[in-house]
């Protein structure tokens, strides 16, 4: 059973899904940012969709024509502030389907959860809802104290706590549950609202480092890498793409030594654990593997690109904005006049900076001024199209995308599918073709050995 969610704010789109993840047994979520793309889902999944969750702020026209004319069995709820009277398209759509319904936002978490479950599940409207929201395992491990109170779930109705509000916890423990076959720990909903945890932030883990010594905090923040390569790992990344990416990591990071503000820049990207460094970390193994692929792994590639990623979004100072896709995402103009000159202009920023650095290749500074350009020219800051834009900086792009969709997805290999076809969607053009050809043959051959 799929809810797809149509909406073409990006953090919208997330904190939906968010939401309604883990709401009912075997549910899982399907996005789409326009409608087209919605179209395209649905030609693919359509059998599985139970539900369709429509917010009227794609850049392409409205989907419920389309809907009404080829699924009109399939619920259709319109998520807007906007009244659903007073939109044409959807003229008398509540009489199509008797499932089908609107939703005024805001809406508080709890209404929107009764609000899909009533029309998916009518049994459980009288039941309880779950009172938890559940965290991966993983982001524990690099942390070592929580500020509420995790639980284990043993059933749907059974939780069991695990850690209380403010306790320290060591790695060890968390190992154990992780021997354990534990994925997930839970906190209760209230919790996760008030810290208004996302899958980029989880602000009720801290990291205390009072009485660590200055070996036990490196090695701590190391922790991250190894954190990251067991996720990608557990996605059918290969051993030899992560070692690759581990040792060029070291010597890239070995070279940033020689450079004070470089070596800063890099220990504060680091020590924030959030998505500014995970995506750039991530980025280099999705290179390897796809250089692998490619037979182009000879170390001037990997080096190159592991040092762009590195480095590509070094200036970012919040890591919100690294999730920003492009200037025309309508999430950017949520940030500040300052934060928004700083991401249009930080492709340029870091590679004037870079440029003065003698052990910076020059084309290392190519893709990182390169790194926000689209297959279509609709990218920044030169608007390049697809056929003029150097294999190393597709490269980069194809993985860097990539990551941005896997770590939304929470790293769910589930919905591994849903996101290689939708990069075959956006990057089957011009130099990122051969690469894509690669890495979508690379997830097949994988998708076999997981199934074997
Ligand atoms: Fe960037
Ligand atoms: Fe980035």
């Amino acid at each position: 059973m799929k809810v797809l969610i149509v909406n073409g704010n990006d953090r919208e789109r997330q904190i939906y899904s968010i939401y309604l993840d883990n709401l009912i047994d075997g549910l899982s979520i399907a996005e789409a940012y326009s409608c087209n793309m919605a179209k395209e889902v649905l030609a693919n999944f359509g059998s599985e969709i139970s539900l369709i969750i429509y917010t009227n702020n794609t850049n392409d026209c409205g989907l419920y024509p389309f809907i009404k004319d080829h699924y009109p069995n399939i619920p259709f709820v319109f998520l807007s502030p906007d009244l659903p009277e007073e939109i044409s398209e959807l003229s008398g759509f509540k009489t199509h389907n008797p499932k089908n319904d609107s939703i005024i936002t805001p809406v508080p978490p709890n209404d929107f959860k009764l609000a899909v479950i009533k029309i998916l599940k009518p049994l459980l409207v009288n039941k309880s809802l779950s009172a938890f929201q559940r965290v991966k395992l993983i982001h524990f491990l690099r942390f070592n104290r929580v500020l509420c109170d995790v639980f284990l779930k043993l059933s749907d109705q059974k939780y069991v706590k695990v850690f209380k509000e403010n306790c320290k916890y060591t790695k060890e423990e968390i190992d154990k549950l992780r021997s354990k076959d534990v994925d997930y720990l839970y906190i209760k909903n209230s919790d996760f609202e008030r810290f208004q945890v996302t899958f980029n932030k989880m602000p009720f883990l801290i990291f205390d480092t009072s009485k660590m010594s200055e070996q036990d905090i490196i090695d701590a923040i190391s922790m991250t890498n190894l954190m990251l390569n067991h996720i990608i790992n557990s996605m059918g990344f290969s051993n030899d793409a992560i070692t690759l990416a581990e040792k060029s990591v070291e010597q890239t990071i070995k070279l940033i030594e020689k450079n004070k503000s470089l070596t800063n820049l890099i220990f504060e990207m680091r020590n924030k654990k959030d998505y500014l460094y995970d995506h750039s970390y991530l980025t280099t193994i999705v290179c390897c593997e796809i250089l692998r692929q490619m037979d182009w792994s000879d170390d001037r590639n990997v080096d190159q690109l592991c040092m762009a990623s590195l480095l590509h979004d070094i200036t970012l100072t919040n890591s919100d904005l690294a999730l920003v896709l492009d200037q025309n995402d309508p999430e950017l103009k949520k940030f500040s006049k300052e934060d928004i000159k700083n991401y249009i202009e930080h492709p340029t920023k870091i590679c004037t900076m870079l440029e003065k650095i003698d052990f910076v290749p020059t084309e290392v500074i190519n893709i990182i001024h390169q790194h926000h350009e689209a297959p279509q020219g609709g990218g920044f800051p030169e608007r390049i199209r697809a056929m003029k834009l150097p294999v190393l900086s597709c490269t980069f792009i194809l993985a860097h995308t990539y990551v941005k969709k896997i770590y939304r997805s929470n790293f769910d290999y589930q919905k591994n599918n849903e996101i290689v076809f939708e990069l075959k969607k956006d990057y089957d053009v011009g130099n990122f073709k051969p690469l894509l050809d690669a890495f979508i043959k690379f997830h097949q051959e994988n998708r076999h050995l997981k199934s074997a």
